[in-house]
């Protein structure tokens, strides 16, 4: 028994030690950290059980048969995370560079098909060379498993990928098929075809870093929702992303202890100008209303005329959409509507209530915005409200002009409840131009067209430039001051908290993709 005992333990160290000490070295060399350590990091002290630790690969050629490694390089398993069960990959770069073949994608497969059947969910810490060259097509099956898999879980239980060095070809779309992507600066990478593909195709030069780096994801092309300044930082921020999460569709995120107080935030009376083409932050009023330090900002670099986030109010997680006054005057262009749109997706797969905060000009004009599809992009934010049967209320904090007084969760389109502060214009469009177009002609005629159109601005402005025509109507169901939103929001979503609405029958809608 003794000798079977030490055979099972020798079996277990060489599985830990993976690719060997030298590459160990090496991985660290990097600043990165190794599959097994980043797992130790992520999971709540000794509650990671592996699973498949002494699989091995079954290839026969170009020499494998000589070179196999307990594990397929990536190491698979469940454990808790603050308490709640998760199934983790991380893919272990010293062992044939992390690529990935036939039995390292089937224990990967394993593990999201065990995530689904038990409604927990699934973290892929990638950092892998690929498809394992070797074993060629058997590698491209074993991506389309996986792609297959990450497709049925969306929606059915939350999906992290943590991209923590290369992820390159079509490897790159089971991160793009989860729900929130985070990569590593400096030492993550993700592109379709890397720089020698580029320089020989377009003749453009570019590092890696430059091409698909953590920065080139997180502001240009919003791949990314999260750029961490190392491993450590990563994954400190997937444990505090998961703790805004429910385990899976049929569950409520969870609800942190919380005891009411004094709710009126005096201090929001004073965020917005006196003059209404002054920018301010929203992120101020975002962090005044919400529960104190609570806000996780989603997308932070990306688009930054929207800010989207996860926030406790109450105790009680919700996702948070935002215009942001601050930056392009709060305008919803292309990027602001996808990336809105997206969020608001998640939140209403898993059951986080939204609340809005509207201050908007209307949409971005320009043929830049009209030929890249500014109607089937702001689209996608208006469908994603459209649909989303979750609580979802609005505050019209400020400007709410035109067609994207509609698409920021008007009632018109669902939303619950819409509140204004006194400073909201609801109106078609802004005074001046409103005025330039209706009194056209009483403009040109009169002696000083100058003063006439001033006269009318302001004609228009005191008509229409507040919250009382929409809240007659009761597209508005109340004007509330700032200081006490938050008050109101508790209330009004603990009101909400039974909401059960459900969509026409039928097998899918057809989003504007
Ligand atoms: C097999 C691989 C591998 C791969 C790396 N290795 N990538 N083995 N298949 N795809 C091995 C190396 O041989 C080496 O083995 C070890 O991993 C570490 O690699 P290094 O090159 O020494 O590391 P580094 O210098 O950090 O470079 C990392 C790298 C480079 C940039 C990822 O290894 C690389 O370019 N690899 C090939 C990438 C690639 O073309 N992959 C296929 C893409 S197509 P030893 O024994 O020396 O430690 C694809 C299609 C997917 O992925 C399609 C899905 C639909």
């Amino acid at each position: 028994m003794k000798d079977k005992i030490n055979e099972l333990r020798e079996k277990q160290e060489l599985a830990k030690l993976g690719g060997g000490e030298k590459r160990i070295e090496s991985q660290h060399a990097k600043g990165k950290l190794t599959a097994r350590e980043r797992i130790a990091l992520l999971m709540d002290e000794g509650s990671f059980e592996e699973i498949g630790m002494f699989v091995t690969h079954r290839s026969q050629e170009f020499g494998l048969e000589r070179q196999k490694f307990l594990g397929d390089g990536v190491i698979t398993g469940y454990g808790t995370i603050n308490g709640r069960t998760v199934y983790v990959f991380a893919q272990d770069f010293t062992v044939f560079g992390g690529s990935l073949a036939e039995m390292h994608a089937k224990k990967i497969v394993r593990i999201m098909d065990l995530a689904m059947e038990n409604g927990a969910p699934v973290i892929g810490l990638n950092d892998s060379g690929g498809a394992r060259i070797q074993e060629g097509v058997v590698s491209l099956g074993g991506y389309a498993d996986i792609f297959y898999r990450n497709t049925l879980a969306s929606g059915v239980i939350p999906q992290i990928s943590a991209i923590m060095g290369p992820c390159a070809g079509g490897a790159v779309y089971s991160p793009a098929l989860t729900d929130f992507v985070m990569m590593v600066e400096n030492s993550s990478y993700m592109f379709v075809t890397g720089p020698n593909v580029v320089k020989t195709v377009t003749h453009e030069e570019v590092t890696s870093e430059e091409l698909g780096g953590a920065s080139a994801h997180s502001t240009k092309s919003g791949v990314t929702h999260f750029s961490c300044a190392n491993d450590l930082a990563c994954i400190e921020n997937i444990k505090n992303l998961l703790s805004y999460m429910p385990q899976n569709c049929e569950e409520e995120s969870p609800q942190i202890e919380y005891h009411a107080g004094d709710e009126s935030r005096a201090n929001l009376n004073d965020i917005v100008p006196e003059n209404p083409n002054q920018p301010y932050d929203i992120k101020d009023v975002i962090e005044g209303v919400v529960d104190k330090d609570s806000f996780l900002e989603v997308h932070k670099d990306f688009a930054e005329n929207m800010v989207v986030g996860f926030a406790l109010l109450a105790g009680k997680s919700i996702g948070i959409v935002a215009n942001q006054p601050a930056v392009l005057a709060g305008v919803l262009d292309i990027d602001a509507s996808t990336k809105g749109g997206r969020f608001v997706r998640f939140c209403d797969c898993f059951n986080i209530p939204l609340l809005v905060f509207e201050d908007v000009p209307g949409f971005l004009p320009g043929t830049d915005q009209e030929w890249n599809g500014i109607i089937s992009n702001g689209a996608k934010l208006l469908y994603a409200f459209s649909e989303a049967t979750v609580p979802r209320i609005t505050v019209i904090t400020r400007k709410a002009y035109g067609g994207a007084y509609d698409v920021m969760n008007s009632k018109h389109i669902g939303a619950d409840m819409n509140y204004a502060w006194p400073t909201a214009e609801i109106a078609v469009m802004g005074a001046k131009g409103a005025a330039e177009i209706i009194f056209r002609n009483e403009i040109k005629a009169a002696d000083d067209p100058e003063a006439k159109l001033k006269e009318k601005e302001q004609d228009y402005l005191e008509h229409f430039a507040n919250p009382y025509r929409a809240a007659e109507r009761g597209y508005v169901d109340e004007v509330i001051l700032p200081s006490e939103t938050r008050e109101k929001l508790i209330k009004a979503f603990s009101m909400l908290k039974n909401k059960a609405k459900t969509l026409p029958r039928k097998k899918h809608g057809n989003i504007p993709l």
